[in-house]
């Protein structure tokens, strides 16, 4: 045979169901997040988001500086860096504009769905690590991370020149032992879009922390008050009755419905298993309940993966759907360690960020078969689509 007919017939699966693109450039895409089959979000399908063109850097020359409020400044090679002693943890990142397409009415910024998350695993030096070897000063107060990419914000108001992705953590976290500068994802030296050479990894905050395509590490004695943190990733606090503008930082409890989809029909009178995950910030998800009639009745789910603090749980909920064909509105709700529920409403503090209230899945329940449509359960909703369709191509 042909090279290019053998090429043409390789089934070879490589991964995957793809990514949903909510910006071409630069990228931001989204993992189909009814494709949950596995703890760890296989590195093709972990979502993207990059507020510039993706760097292209080039790890021999690559250079990690550590800086600013230390006694002994470092500057290390990517062999460097690779040759220190390294650790391997899970931790799941979740952007913090994951979701914003429930909010309604609709808001500016990417409209992500449900995939703005993942669950991966990390492997690098600690953080802490880096900044014992650098002495830190002991009043140092926060870390700031640099990453190598650079443009124009695309929100309002935005500076006047072109600005680096620039996030700081505050000492307490940068000096816990999870928080680590990543070289490898799942395994793998970093993809380029997940910030090869080597990337931050913050666990338990916003994605916004874990700083791609790092090339510097800065401390310093005065609160850092950066575009990223002060106008873009920030929302407002009350200090003494008054509003302060604060960084967003740690995750908040949050369960998600990955199976069914929004409007995905369902066969009437049987089991049906709903599955999602939850995650939260610095405590563990110790429960989720679900309901399938808007938030009238819950029960429990039932967890698919033990508690690993900063790791998202998988859970199952074996739904025995109604007899009756309608549209039911699905719902899961996580609470965390200290006993606190994931709450009902976006609160409007955190505006186009922070959507981690329960968020509705409608479904129908119907049992009409059609021939037509073979991907996902029967339905005559999916007949009556392509009857519309067929009459208006
Ligand atoms: N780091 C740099 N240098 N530039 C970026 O645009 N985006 C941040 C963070 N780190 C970003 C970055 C945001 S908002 C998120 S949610 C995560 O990277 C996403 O990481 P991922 O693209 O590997 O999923």
């Amino acid at each position: 045979m042909e090279d290019s007919k053998r090429h043409y017939v390789d089934h070879t699966p490589y991964s995957s169901a793809g990514l949903i693109i909510r910006q071409k450039e630069p990228k931001n895409l989204e993992t189909p997040f009814d494709r949950l089959d596995s703890y760890l979000t296989p590195t093709e399908l972990f979502y993207i988001r990059s507020h510039f063109p993706t760097p292209n850097l080039d790890a021999a020359s690559y250079r990690l500086r550590i800086g600013g409020a230390v006694g002994r400044p470092l500057s290390l090679s990517y062999e460097e860096l690779r040759n220190m002693r390294s650790e391997t943890r899970i931790a799941t990142l979740e952007c913090a504009g994951n979701s914003r397409v429930f909010l309604v009415p609709q808001v500016q910024g990417a409209q992500w769905g449900l995939g703005a998350a993942g669950n991966a695993e990390w492997t690098g030096v600690p953080l802490r690590a880096l900044l014992e070897s650098a002495d830190l000063a002991d009043d140092a107060c926060e870390i700031v991370l640099e990453g190598a990419d650079r443009g124009m914000p695309q929100g309002e108001p935005r500076p006047c020149d072109p600005i680096s992705y620039v996030w700081s953590v505050p000492r307490a976290k940068a000096l816990q032992p999870e928080v680590l500068i990543a070289y490898q994802m799942n395994g793998q030296d970093l993809p380029l879009d997940h910030g090869f050479p080597v990337r931050a990894i913050v666990p338990g905050h916003y994605g916004m922390a874990s700083v791609k395509w790092l090339t510097s590490i800065e401390a310093v004695r005065e609160p850092f008050h950066g575009y990223w943190q002060t106008t873009d990733y920030a929302y407002w606090a009350s200090m003494n009755g008054k509003p302060v503008r604060r960084a967003l930082g740690e995750m908040q409890l949050k369960s998600e419905i990955a199976r069914p989809r929004v409007y995905e029909t369902i066969p009437p009178n049987r089991i049906y298993t709903i599955y999602g995950a939850a995650w939260t910030g610095e405590t563990n998800v110790t429960d989720v309940a679900v309901s399938t009639d808007g938030g009238r009745t819950w029960a429990d789910a039932e967890f698919l993966d033990p508690v690993q603090r900063y790791a998202w749980r998988r859970w199952k909920f074996d739904w025995q759907t109604p007899k009756e064909p309608g549209q039911y509105t699905l719902l899961a709700r996580a609470k965390d360690a200290s006993g606190a529920l994931q709450s009902n409403e976006h609160d409007h503090h955190y505006g186009v960020y922070v959507i981690n209230h329960a968020l509705p899945i409608e479904v129908f329940v119907d049992d009409t078969e059609s021939p037509l449509c073979n991907a996902g359960p029967p339905s005559s909703k999916c007949e009556e689509w392509v009857r519309v369709w067929r009459a208006n191509p």
